[in-house]
């Protein structure tokens, strides 16, 4: 298909049938959390009907679950262009993040430095800032406050070869979009001897993630924010698990990918991950025409049709997202954040309306059926420095492949109505 179909994806998706007070729903709340197709909802309960059982057992539901995480882990590695002994479950991000902090910090000494960044959502800052109390020394890179951008020279010089042990930053900022260069962190981490940690959670619905082109030792996301259940993903590279050591319970195998996995997994959710993963495998397959001349060459299988349907999804958000900002940046009283026009940036689209605070405007827009975000999102540090915290935060539409211009265009006016009745 040469254009890009958002009534087949929509009719993929039951929750896009509810209205509220008679007017459709618009799930503009994709950062927060996607929409689940049926496709998932089918895998979760299949495995909890058909297969549900502990893992290594000698009966055939066991079996089959052992097969299940065996095809999440497959599942995994496509999507992030990885060995399936290279991903690792767990609750979800947080989770996961706090782990790797305490198995990173115990190999700290005192004085050691650890990189975090302004522009992070907590779950990438608090684990680390915690080990401080080991004898961490915990800096910050700035954020330019008037593009919502890392300060790479400040970056580049917080960075001391020998010292600096591990750099924490975001792929993409889920408060206002900002894409970073990943890649040139990871390079600054390798340069000093560092571990990279990439928090990937509000990239992976906005564009194809490649570890190895990253050149990170460890990225997390979330299969909640890319249409899957409630699971976290931990890419850590083979080489750097080895050196790491992770904690190791008595309860865990001790060799990749399950040294990063405690206790009994989800199982029905990671059906649900693999079916996720399949579902945009699907799009591109059914887009792949879209984008051919995109797609990097050598990639095969199911890995290719993701690529193709992360590339697809992108192409078919951003020129709508272009436009309402355009059309936001037209109503009085609108403020926008994030990065200037061409540079690299998600679908999420954040603002504020002068006089109206955001959790106000959120309350409103959702009356109408507008399911959008306000106030920091757990961005807390970006938010604070911008000065919003004291107005609520911002204003945060998100955008997803199901996103439709209708939808969009109905919340202009309605933030438009919004600018009217304050003044
Ligand atoms: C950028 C970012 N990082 C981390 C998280 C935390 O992810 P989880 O809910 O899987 O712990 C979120 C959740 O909103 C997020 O948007």
């Amino acid at each position: 298909m040469s254009h890009y179909d958002v009534a087949y994806v929509r009719s993929q998706f039951p929750a896009l049938k509810r209205t509220i007070g008679g007017r459709p729903a618009a799930y503009l709340d994709g950062p927060g959390g996607t929409q689940t197709p049926q496709r998932v909802l089918d895998a979760v309960l299949a495995y909890l009907v058909d297969h549900n059982a502990n893992y290594g057992g000698r009966f055939a539901t066991s079996e089959e679950t052992d097969a299940t995480i065996a095809r999440a882990h497959e599942a995994g590695a496509d999507f992030l262009g990885c060995e399936p002994a290279e991903v690792s479950f767990g609750a979800n991000m947080t989770t996961l993040t706090y782990f790797l902090a305490e198995a990173l910090g115990r190999r700290l000494s005192p004085g050691d430095e650890v990189v975090v960044t302004a522009l992070d959502h907590e779950a990438n800052r608090s684990p680390w800032l915690q080990l401080a109390e080991r004898g961490a020394v915990v800096r910050e890179v700035p954020v330019d406050l008037a593009t919502c951008t890392l300060d790479w020279t400040a970056f580049e010089a917080l960075v001391r070869p020998g010292r600096t042990k591990v750099i924490a930053l975001g792929y993409a900022s889920n408060a206002v979009g900002t894409v970073n260069d990943v890649a040139r962190a990871a390079q600054l981490a390798r340069a000093a001897g560092a571990w990279s940690v990439v928090d990937a959670v509000h990239y992976a619905l906005h564009g194809p993630i490649d570890v190895r082109a990253v050149g990170c030792d460890f990225l997390l996301c979330s299969a909640y924010k890319f249409f899957g259940p409630h699971v976290g993903l931990l890419y850590a590279r083979r080489e750097a698990t080895a050196q790491v050591e992770p904690l190791h319970l008595a309860t865990q195998y001790s060799e990749p990918p399950y040294v990063w996995e405690t206790g009994t997994l989800n199982f029905e959710g990671l059906a649900g991950t693999t079916a996720a993963i399949d579902f945009i495998a699907d799009l591109g397959e059914r887009h792949v025409a879209m984008v051919e001349d995109r797609l990097p060459a050598g990639l095969k299988g199911r890995r290719r049709a993701i690529v193709a349907g992360m590339l697809a999804g992108e192409a078919y958000e951003q020129p709508l997202a272009t436009r309402l900002r355009e059309q936001l940046a037209g109503i009085p009283g609108v403020t926008l954040y994030g990065p200037p026009e061409g540079s690299p940036r998600t679908s999420t689209v954040s603002f504020t309306l002068d006089g109206v605070l955001a959790g106000e405007a959120a309350r409103t827009l959702g009356e109408r059926g507008l399911f959008v975000w306000d106030g920091d999102f757990y961005a807390a540090r970006l938010v604070e420095l911008l000065g919003l915290t004291e107005r609520g935060g911002l204003i945060r539409v998100g955008l997803a492949p199901y996103t439709t211009q209708d939808e969009l265009d109905r919340l202009v006016t309605a933030v438009g109505d919004l600018e009217g009745s304050r003044r």
